[in-house]
């Protein structure tokens, strides 16, 4: 590395990881590298390799690639997997590898009728199980049993190379997506998003966005929701609606003697908060010119609420070691809500606390998703669509307006992972990396959009 130099290093320098094989390149990961990258071993050859790691730094991590044939069809993955066992396995860096491993006797037919030029010959001598142990096959649920033994063994993060099946090739893209989640931890998947028995306050639940995410932890198990918002008949209406594990709370979230109290309230009646969603938030379709009072307000519902609520819920969350905080924040936070000043400005303090929080106390057990959707089909867009705001024109015209059960989807999808970004329009992390890699280039576009619309 010391004779290479990058045209552009990056500011925080990446970690790290060596693909390495034999014993010489292990031992110079473990001393140099930040992890390093096995691949085309056994479940039982981890130790092996681990081993000749020694002492490893803090954080160092052993990424393994894992070849995975998920079929019930065994003479299919067994043909494939005799194929590329013989193409790879043949590379003498490889070979040697193996040989390490203690497979010189198995393997020696293999190496042999390759060098004659017998390639038929060469897959044929590969035994049964060989190509079971190096390429795992058999119902996704065996595959992942099988994927969990090299976790067991030392490997941090299996990367799955996924092979093609007769299963994949008739079932299209719903095949795949079904056999992902499939391969997933066991019961971590979908509807196993641990919300069951959760403790969940919402606020700005009476509607939209939080009336959503109220129906759906309901749904997902959760013992108490407490939904929350400045309009107590719509949060009484939605508790109502959600069902016995629902309450309604009249709160202003801009109050923290109010937050606090409510905080209180739910560990008195509960013995605990797992998770709080700070979800209220306001629109005001101004510019620069928003009346002072506008800029405050916006302030302190968009930002200083997360601060109180925050405030409120941590004492309870560190002492358990554990806590989950939400923050609605918008796209906005990360773009530009064009047409809404004080929006776009809080929006972003929103993002900034979310990630100073998760950077602050990721480590205490506390885990922070910011939730940044673009356009949402809830009364705050709705309002301003019909009062034609330039903001809510080009929220419509930039994306899909999704329909707040989507965004509850992608919650749970992303407390699922304890992603800190939560974005339902995917889209939003090009448009973000875009505007981080070229920001004249994305404002023009984006100047560009507007003047259609204004014309
Ligand atoms: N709708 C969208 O397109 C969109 C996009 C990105 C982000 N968001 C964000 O999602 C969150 C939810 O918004 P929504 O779209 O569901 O809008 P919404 O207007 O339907 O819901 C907001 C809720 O917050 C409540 N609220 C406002 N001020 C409050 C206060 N001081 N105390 C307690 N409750 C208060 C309102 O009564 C309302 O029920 C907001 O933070 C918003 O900024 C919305």
């Amino acid at each position: 590395m010391r004779r290479s130099t990058l045209e552009r290093p990056p500011a925080v320098p990446p970690p790290l990881l060596l693909a390495a094989l034999r014993p010489g390149m292990l031992r110079l990961a473990a001393a140099e590298a930040d992890g390093v990258i096995l691949n085309w071993l056994a479940a039982a050859d981890v130790p092996t390799a681990v081993a000749e790691l020694g002492r490893r730094p803090d954080g160092f991590e052993v990424v393994a690639r894992i070849f995975v044939c998920p079929t019930a069809d065994v003479g299919h993955a067994r043909a494939l997997g005799r194929r590329l066992i013989t193409t790879y396995l043949t590379v003498p860096a490889y070979a040697a590898f193996h040989r390490w491993l203690g497979r010189a006797e198995t393997l020696d037919p293999v190496w042999r009728a390759w060098a004659a030029g017998d390639r038929r010959g060469a897959a044929a001598a590969v035994p049964d199980e060989v190509v079971d142990a190096l390429v795992l096959h058999g119902p996704p649920e065996d595959c992942r049993d099988q994927v969990r033994r090299y976790a067991d063994a030392g490997v941090d993060v299996p990367v799955l190379a996924l092979l093609p099946t007769p299963e994949l090739a008739a079932g299209g893209p719903a095949a795949l997506a079904d056999l992902i989640a499939r391969l997933g931890p066991a019961g971590e998947r979908g509807a196993g998003v641990n919300l069951t028995d959760r403790v969940v306050v919402i606020t700005g639940g009476a509607g939209g966005i939080g009336a959503a995410l109220a129906y759906r932890f309901a749904a997902e198990g959760a013992a108490a929701v407490v939904v929350a918002d400045l309009d107590v008949a719509g949060a009484r209406a939605v508790a109502e609606a959600v069902g016995p594990v629902a309450h309604a709370a009249e709160l202003d979230v801009t109050a923290e003697d109010q937050v606090r109290a409510l905080v209180a309230d739910t560990e008195r009646r509960y013995g605990r908060l797992d998770l709080f969603c700070a979800n209220a938030g306001i629109a005001t379709a101004a510019g620069l010119d928003a009346a002072p009072a506008d800029w405050d307000r916006a302030w302190r519902v968009n930002v200083l609420a997360h601060v109180y609520s925050t405030r409120a819920v941590l004492p309870g969350m560190l002492a358990r070691g554990q806590g989950y905080l939400l923050h609605t924040c918008s796209a906005a936070g990360v773009l530009t809500a064009v047409g809404d000043a004080p929006y776009t400005a809080t929006k972003h303090a929103a993002v900034g606390l979310a990630e100073w929080l998760a950077v602050t106390y990721r480590d205490q057990g506390i885990r922070v998703s910011a939730l940044c959707p673009q356009g949402v089909d809830t009364p705050m867009l709705a309002e301003g669509l019909a009062a034609g705001h330039l903001g809510a024109r080009v929220i419509a015209a930039s994306g899909a307006v999704l329909h707040p059960d989507r965004v509850a989807d992608a919650v749970i999808a992303g407390l699922a992972e304890e992603r800190f970004l939560i974005l339902p329009h995917p889209e939003v992390a090009n448009h973000a990396r875009r505007r981080a890699e070229d920001p004249d280039g994305w404002q023009a576009g984006l100047r560009k959009l507007v003047r259609r619309l204004r014309s």
